[in-house]
């Protein structure tokens, strides 16, 4: 109720909890708490925009039970999503098979495959000022869905004739919403600043944000560190909450956008 009348609440935070249970309940951290107050005294720098971003795995089916997919959680691009929101903007979410409640505010579109996924963003991206790619789109996908349940009693050896899914991000980038600030993710388990650096100029992004997966890092877990990279610079964004991570990625993604306007309008 006191959300509806427009009341902010902070936390509460999960964990463990006094009388010996876990869950929700536990008074946000003091840190969490001054980073939630900064985020609500800051201008929103977005206001009257619209800021579309992916999330989460993609599946694509093998037969009606088995499918390809990661280990993506949907953490990163949902807190992507929030704070967005948080700084004033109109936000789609195009979320993969995720278990995640929706931010506050956030319209959602639920999809399954790489081509749902592409489909909704095509969709939406012509009246978009930002697009955030940060699903982890299947690159391959199945030629075709065996229509029933394939059987162990039938197959000896099983081999899967597999095609490529499109390049969601760099089709928009090519795309014709020239004004469009396009920032693509980078999940690597090395190599990780050249690997990020060939795919801003290759998917031609005006920024990319990399991060280490692998061995309990960026997929799933609660905490990412990103090395963030634009044609003429780069920054390094230190291991932290996905949410607050979230917010200070968001902060350069705006500095940017608003270095480009300024630019292009000048
Ligand atoms: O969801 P979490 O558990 O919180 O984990 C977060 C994350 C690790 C998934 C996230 O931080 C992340 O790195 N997302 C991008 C994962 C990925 O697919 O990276 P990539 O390097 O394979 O792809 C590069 C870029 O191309 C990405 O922006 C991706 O969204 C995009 N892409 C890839 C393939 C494809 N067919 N279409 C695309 O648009």
């Amino acid at each position: 109720m006191l959300r509806q009348r427009g009341v902010q609440v902070i936390g509460p935070a999960s964990g463990d909890q006094a009388c010996g249970e876990q869950g929700e309940g536990r008074l946000l951290e003091p840190l969490d708490i001054i980073a939630e107050l900064k985020h609500l005294v800051v201008p929103a720098a977005l206001q009257g925009r619209h800021v579309l971003i992916t999330a989460g795995p993609t599946y694509e089916p093998i037969d009606p039970v088995r499918f390809i997919g990661n280990r993506s959680s949907g953490k990163m691009g949902f807190a992507v999503a929030q704070a967005a929101q948080e700084a004033g903007a109109d936000v789609t979410l195009i979320a993969g098979p995720v278990s995640l409640p929706t931010p506050t505010g956030v319209k959602r579109v639920d999809v399954e495959t790489a081509e749902q996924m592409r489909q909704a963003v095509m969709r939406v991206v012509a009246g978009s000022d930002i697009f955030i790619s940060c699903a982890a789109v299947s690159d391959f996908r199945p030629v075709s869905a065996e229509a029933e349940k394939l059987k162990k009693t039938t197959h000896e050896h099983l081999q899967l004739d597999l095609e490529p899914t499109a390049d969601i991000v760099s089709e928009v980038a090519a795309g014709e919403n020239e004004q469009l600030f396009v920032v693509g993710f980078a999940a690597e388990t090395r190599h990780v600043a050249d690997y990020a650096r060939d795919k801003l100029r290759r998917k031609k992004l005006d920024m990319i944000a990399a991060n280490q997966v692998g061995e309990g890092k960026g997929f799933a877990v609660d905490d990412n560190a990103l090395q963030v990279f634009w044609a003429e610079g780069e920054a390094t964004l230190p291991q932290a909450p996905k949410k607050q991570l979230a917010r200070d990625l968001m902060t350069l993604i705006i500095r940017r956008f608003d270095a480009e306007n300024t630019t292009e309008n000048s």
